[in-house]
């Protein structure tokens, strides 16, 4: 049984696709997307050995080897990719999950569905995501436990990409279901506490003074649900 965050993260994936799965860890992922027929063959990818092993064992013990390739790899670097129309980057901070995309042409060239799970720094991923051309299609919160992250659903689109710093911090959150309204109330409190701690600090006073816009109009927001 697949966590609720994973869970969300399969839901953006595309039926029939062929899959990559970078961080695979114990490869859960890719024998849920196999196992439920949205994709037809999943390569499970990850840097380390301990996860690697753990990844081939799920794999064997799911009767699934024949659909799903274990392969060591730094990010996208030594995954064979042609063929390749979705990949997954979850549960890894957002600077590393940029790096990641950032390093590989084959998702700009080939329009590849990209879902992200940032652990951190969703706004930097998303600033990233946007300079690069990529376009954020669609985006759900997802409360795990005391934690709340965000799943985005992207892929190159330059001529849709958005450059707002409100935007980088909020994305396509725009459903307000529970755990989205959850995600934005957290995030607005994060940025008044630091918006006022910076307010104070000369050279730090006009990014302090940002924040506190930006967490003013997620109030608003979440108040009139409209952006
Ligand atoms: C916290 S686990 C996340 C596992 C799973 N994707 C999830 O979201 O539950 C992060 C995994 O990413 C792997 N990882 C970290 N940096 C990586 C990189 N540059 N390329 C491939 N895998 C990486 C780690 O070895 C680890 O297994």
């Amino acid at each position: 049984m697949l966590d609720k965050r994973l869970a969300v993260c399969a839901s953006y994936v595309n039926k029939n696709s062929i899959a990559a799965d970078i961080g695979t860890d114990h490869a859960y992922l890719p024998v849920y997307l196999i196992k439920n027929g949205i994709s037809r063959f999943v390569y499970a990818c990850d840097i380390k050995e301990g996860p690697l092993k753990a990844a081939s064992l799920t794999v064997v013990q799911s009767g699934y080897a024949d659909k799903i390739s274990v392969v060591r790899s730094d990010g996208l670097d030594s995954v064979p990719l042609s063929g390749v129309t979705d990949v997954i980057v979850a549960g890894m901070g957002g600077e590393t999950i940029a790096e990641i995309i950032g390093r590989c042409d084959y998702l700009k060239e080939n329009k590849v569905n990209l879902i992200l799970q940032p652990m951190t720094r969703a706004h930097t991923l998303r600033r990233f995501m946007c300079i690069s051309g990529f376009s954020i299609k669609a985006e759900a919160a997802v409360r795990s436990g005391e934690f709340c992250y965000t799943v985005i659903n992207a892929e190159y689109s330059p001529e849709k990409t958005n450059s707002d710093e409100y935007y980088f911090y909020t994305g396509e959150l725009s459903n307000l279901k529970p755990d989205d309204i959850e995600y934005l109330s957290r995030l607005k409190n994060k940025l008044t506490v630091s918006g006022e701690g910076m307010k104070n600090s000369s050279d730090k006073k006009a990014k302090g003074e940002k924040n506190i816009e930006i967490a003013n109009k997620i109030s608003e927001f979440l108040k009139e649900g409209i952006k």
